[in-house]
């Protein structure tokens, strides 16, 4: 039955499928999700390990929830919300492929230098490129180039060369 009160007036929630003791543990429990889903009135949201377009049909499957929240999968591989969308109208669907993707990571690393003392800016870059490494072969030949590296300016400079064709002829995303 549900119960409007546990929503405290809000329109629609997000529920991220673990207790806070599980942190990140895999795997997400996402039958909660239903269970959440009868027991509230405004519209849930599903969440919890959607990585790619078979977690995201799969979620929906088990949860019965109309919409999902991406975290960690986006990070990942950036446009995976559009192979979604052009998967589900039935278009052709596959993730960007490094060419395109390096410009962004050019990009961040000038606004992460914008932001923050020069020191934690490789850190920044680092971060992503090792969560971006699962889909993408080439952030993981980049993140083991800036591995050592400390100095932001060098950073860039290694990043500039990212586009480079060692990098471009590493087989192609997964996601
Ligand atoms: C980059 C990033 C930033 C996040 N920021 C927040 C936040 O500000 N508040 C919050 O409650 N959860 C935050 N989260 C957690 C996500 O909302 C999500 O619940 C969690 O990552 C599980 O979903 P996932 O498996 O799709 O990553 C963040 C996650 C990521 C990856």
């Amino acid at each position: 039955m549900p119960r409007p009160w546990l929503t405290g007036g809000a329109a629609e929630i997000a529920v991220h499928a673990r207790t806070r003791e599980q942190g990140y543990r895999p795997p997400a429990d996402w039958t909660w999700l239903a269970r959440v889903r009868e027991a509230v009135s405004v519209p849930v949201v599903a969440n919890g390990d959607v990585v790619d377009l078979q977690s995201y049909r799969e979620i929906r499957r088990v949860s019965g929830c109309e919409q999902v929240m991406i975290g960690r999968g986006l990070v990942a591989c950036p446009d995976l919300a559009l192979v979604i969308q052009r998967s589900c109208s039935g278009e052709a669907a596959a993730a960007m492929g490094w060419e395109s993707l390096h410009p962004w990571l050019v990009d961040f690393y000038a606004q992460v230098r914008e932001r923050v003392v020069d020191r934690h800016v490789p850190g920044r870059l680092k971060q992503w490129l090792a969560m971006l490494a699962g889909v993408y072969p080439q952030a993981r030949i980049l993140f083991d180039q800036i591995r050592r590296q400390t100095c932001a300016d060098q950073v860039a400079e290694l990043l500039e060369q990212g586009s480079a064709a060692q990098l471009l002829a590493a087989p192609s995303s997964t996601c």
